[in-house]
């Protein structure tokens, strides 16, 4: 209908999202045969009972119990750049223009898998993307927080080669996150922006725990962006603090309904962040787990606040202007 036409022409850019998170049960179980891979006996023995599983996530928690078990059957470069490639060809249809990926090296190498393969694969499909499909690019390098902040400054330092020859261009954190505050890793921030002053910084914060986790990011760490941050519309000075310094908030409004955050997402309080200006895009997160790709978010999104176009069209332009690119890029995206 027109509604999705309309959603479709916009220019979209996606910055929220996992590469691993991509995985969908059809290409994981093929993997898992292809490279004799033994799945623990509690995890789901078929596409179906997988599908059932994603209906049945209590927390973000319990979906990375589940996610990083799946993410073991990716071995090979190959397999890296297969996924990827057939994400950006998935968003291409989406009408996406520009995605900045998240992946988490570490729950690879600390598998056996050197950092190299999984990087290769994923800048070869990124660049694939760029030649085949005029899709712009950008690697985030994310680090899984449930680890010691040994295991990430040794991450960064490994990564680093990558970093300064344009490979990679930002650093992000996710996985658990209540228990693993920003403080944390302050260390490895500081580390990242000195082996690579040009580097972009964000990290996921505010999407279970409270808004002092986006306040926190922004000082301790010096992140730019925030990667959900739907716990800030508990605290007025910080979102007139992320209105002022433009600091866009990643949202992913079909993972947070799939995991919990909130029940609908019409409960995402979308209108007070308009209301204040403080600027977000619209991702998918890891699609292949949560139902929905880039513009199924869009859809679900207006399917709930029925936005005027000429919102559509702001949003959309924040989202070009918060992204990583520079200014040729952005006007060709305006
Ligand atoms: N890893 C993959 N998806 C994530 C999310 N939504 N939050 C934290 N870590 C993640
Ligand atoms: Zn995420």
């Amino acid at each position: 209908e027109q509604k999705r036409k309309f959603l479709h022409e916009l220019p979209k850019c996606e910055h929220h999202v996992h590469l691993e998170g991509t995985l969908s049960p059809d290409l994981l179980f093929t993997l898992a045969k292809r490279n004799n891979i033994e799945l623990p006996a509690h995890f789901p023995s078929s596409i179906e009972l997988c599908n059932d599983r994603y209906e049945k996530f209590t927390d973000l928690q319990d979906f990375l119990d589940h996610y990083y078990i799946g993410m073991s059957v990716l071995m090979t470069e190959s397999d890296f750049e297969d996924l990827a490639w057939d994400y950006f060809v998935k968003a291409k249809h989406d009408g996406l223009h520009h995605a900045e990926t998240f992946f988490d090296p570490q729950g690879h190498v600390e598998r056996g898998i050197p950092i190299e393969t999984v990087v290769n694969g994923f800048h070869r499909a990124s660049q694939r993307a760029q030649a085949e499909l005029g899709i712009s690019t950008k690697l985030i390098m994310c680090l899984l927080r449930h680890l010691p902040s040994q295991d990430g400054l040794k991450t960064i330092n490994d990564a680093k080669q990558f970093y300064q020859d344009g490979i990679i261009h930002g650093l992000g954190l996710d996985s658990s996150e209540k228990p693993f505050p920003p403080e944390l890793f302050e260390e490895c921030y500081a580390l990242a922006k000195k082996n690579c002053p040009e580097i972009g910084l964000t990290a996921h914060a505010g999407e279970e725990a409270d808004p002092s986790f986006i306040s926190n990011s922004l000082d301790l760490l010096k992140v730019t962006r925030i990667d959900h941050g739907v716990q800030s519309y508990r605290d007025d000075e910080l979102l007139k603090r992320l209105a002022k310094d433009k600091v866009m908030l990643s949202l992913c409004p079909l993972s947070n309904v799939k995991l919990q955050v909130v029940s609908d997402v019409g409960e995402l309080p979308l209108r007070k962040w308009l209301d204040y200006g403080v600027p977000f895009s619209i991702n998918s997160d890891d699609p292949a787990y949560f139902g929905g790709y880039l513009l199924d978010n869009y859809l679900a999104v207006e399917s709930r606040f029925n936005l005027k176009p000429e919102e559509w069209v702001q949003i959309t332009k924040n989202s070009v202007d918060g992204s990583w690119i520079d200014a040729a890029r952005k006007k060709q995206l305006h």
